[in-house]
């Protein structure tokens, strides 16, 4: 984890984040809280939606929300979910194209006291680049 970042205030944002989490399908809330080099802080909640498949997770609410307000360059990601489970394949692929590298904690939201860390290289070995060499 980068020096100079308050784990604990990211993981109060992801945490917060999941208390908005619009979820009536499955009824499984996750937040995300991304932190940018900037020091700001942006957060997501999953978006369920009646046809499922349009569902949007909370990770990728979050990065979105950062690009739409100009941010692209990520510090730690911060993740509240029950279990204190990883990233869908579909969202690390997305957060990879920002921040291949990218440091995250995860918070148990039945268990705040479980907090592990990991990071994207780990969880995305060979991810997809147009430039396959990359
Ligand atoms: N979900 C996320 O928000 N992030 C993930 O990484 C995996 C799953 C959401 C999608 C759906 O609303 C609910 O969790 C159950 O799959």
């Amino acid at each position: 984890m980068p020096p100079n970042f308050d784990r604990d205030s990211l993981l109060a944002a992801a945490l917060a984040a999941r208390s908005r989490a619009y979820a009536p399908y499955s009824k499984f809330a996750v937040g995300a809280a991304l932190l940018t080099t900037t020091g700001e802080v942006f957060t997501g909640c999953n978006v369920e939606n009646c046809s499922y498949g349009l569902t949007i997770c909370a990770e990728r609410t979050a990065a979105c929300s950062a690009v739409a307000a100009g941010r692209r360059e990520f510090t730690a990601l911060a993740l509240a979910l029950s279990g204190g489970g990883t990233p869908c394949g579909a969202c690390r692929q997305f957060l990879a194209e920002f921040a291949p590298k990218l440091p995250i904690l995860i918070i148990d939201a039945d268990q705040p006291s479980r907090i592990t860390e990991t990071t994207l290289e780990v969880l995305l070995p060979g991810r997809f680049a147009l430039d396959a060499d990359r």
